[in-house]
């Protein structure tokens, strides 16, 4: 049976972490995954979640099954932190579930869709994170794409953007990325939201919320004003959430499924599908993580110091934007980088081609998406004058 299989190329994101582990180069910088590190080019574990394991250590004092929705609490405490006191709640129309992970948020999200309507469209950004594709399409669904990034001028596309969306079916699923947009980190001001919420509303897409970076954009509830102001807009919808990132919990693969739905009974009869789709598929979700984001949130002292982490990542990647372009400039580019400093959360596009993101790669060991998506996070004052130096030969 094996021998009928083909090799698969490395996933574009995930393989470079493999090939810069590989390499010998002591200079080599890994700017491929959006993975935040600190000046010493460390990932650290957030100290409120060393106190929340500790928490969690002394008053775990079972390991039974949670079910397919995982934690009630975890789900509760981050439908607060996505929708604030958004009336959904109060109405009861939303039903959350904790998936391993954004991305299994994604996948189930893809699987209640295609539940609905079998090999539905969705229409996602264009560019997008480049799993997005992989994960609908294993759901079963087509993938379509809208204009988003105006590579040419380094900013948003957002009249083609508009003129897509109002030519989308009105049973289409559309992908909307809440904040730190992936991969160009160009996010809409609350003006653009407010014409993209009113064309949903008359068109009748279902919106697809995308917010695995909530925080590192502007604040938290910031970072979820498109979310919320969609959620005031239509009636039905969905969110996908991620804790890798704001909690820094990456390898304990914990996220949400969110769905808001038109009335209680119909959040009911969405949830029990979304509990069938996950119990054939890991049957349900792991616990670590929500045991930590839980007891995070739903302690007050916590919850501010992670405020407080939270912060300090935010403000370092906006601080390493800046300190990117002068150090170019320093440098003698005078190839305008200065977008880097107006976009948000970890990536931005260089904007350079694929030769020389090659040739980074292949001659300086800087470690970049072929796309030219740099994570900005992985950039430190330690690093940054080989990096721009090394972008100066390649130019
Ligand atoms: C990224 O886009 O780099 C992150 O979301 C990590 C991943 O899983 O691709």
């Amino acid at each position: 049976m094996f021998s009928q299989l083909k090799a698969m190329p490395a996933d574009p994101i995930l393989g470079l972490s493999v090939k810069f582990k590989a390499d010998n180069n002591p200079r080599k910088i890994d700017l491929g995954p959006g993975i935040y590190k600190d000046d010493s080019g460390h990932t650290p574990v957030l100290a409120c979640v060393k106190v929340a394991e500790q928490f969690r250590l002394d008053k775990e004092t079972s390991k039974t099954y949670l079910g397919s929705a995982g934690s009630v609490s975890f789900n509760e405490q981050i439908t607060r932190l996505l929708l604030g006191d958004h009336k959904v709640i109060g109405e009861n129309r939303i039903r959350t579930l904790s998936t391993p992970g954004g991305t299994g948020a994604l996948r189930v999200a893809g699987e209640l869709i295609n539940k609905c309507t079998p090999g539905a469209t969705i229409w996602v950004s264009n560019p997008t994170w480049a799993n997005h594709q992989g994960v609908f399409t294993a759901a079963g669904l087509k993938v379509k794409t809208y204009p988003y990034y105006d590579y040419e001028n380094k900013c948003l596309d957002f009249s083609g953007m508009l003129e897509a969306l109002k030519r989308i079916p009105g049973d289409d699923v559309v992908l909307l990325h809440a904040c730190c947009h992936n991969p160009s980190g160009m996010d809409l001001n609350p003006q653009q939201w407010q014409q993209v919420a009113e064309i949903a509303s008359q068109i009748g897409f279902m919106p697809l919320v995308d917010i695995a970076y909530q925080g590192f954009g502007e604040g938290l509830d910031e970072d979820a004003y498109g979310l919320r102001l969609m959620a005031d807009s239509v009636e039905q919808m969905i969110v996908c959430s991620s804790c890798s990132k704001n909690f820094g919990l990456y390898r304990e693969r914990i996220g949400a499924c969110s769905v808001i739905a038109t009335s209680a009974s119909a959040a009911d009869i969405i949830y029990s599908v979304l509990l069938s789709v996950v119990r054939v598929n890991y049957s349900m979700p792991p616990a670590h993580g929500a045991a930590i984001v839980e007891a995070i949130l739903n302690s007050t002292e916590l919850s501010q110091q992670w405020h407080g982490e939270l912060k300090v990542m935010r403000d370092r990647i906006a601080g390493m934007r800046q300190l990117l372009v002068e150090k170019l400039l320093a440098n003698g580019i005078t190839r305008d980088f200065s977008f880097i400093t107006t976009q948000k959360g970890m990536f931005s596009f260089l904007g350079i081609d694929q030769h020389q993101v090659q040739r980074l790669q292949d001659e300086f060991s800087i470690y970049i998406v072929g796309s030219s998506r740099i994570s900005v996070a992985a950039i430190s004052p330690a690093n940054v004058d080989y990096l721009t130096q090394s972008i100066a030969k390649v130019l």
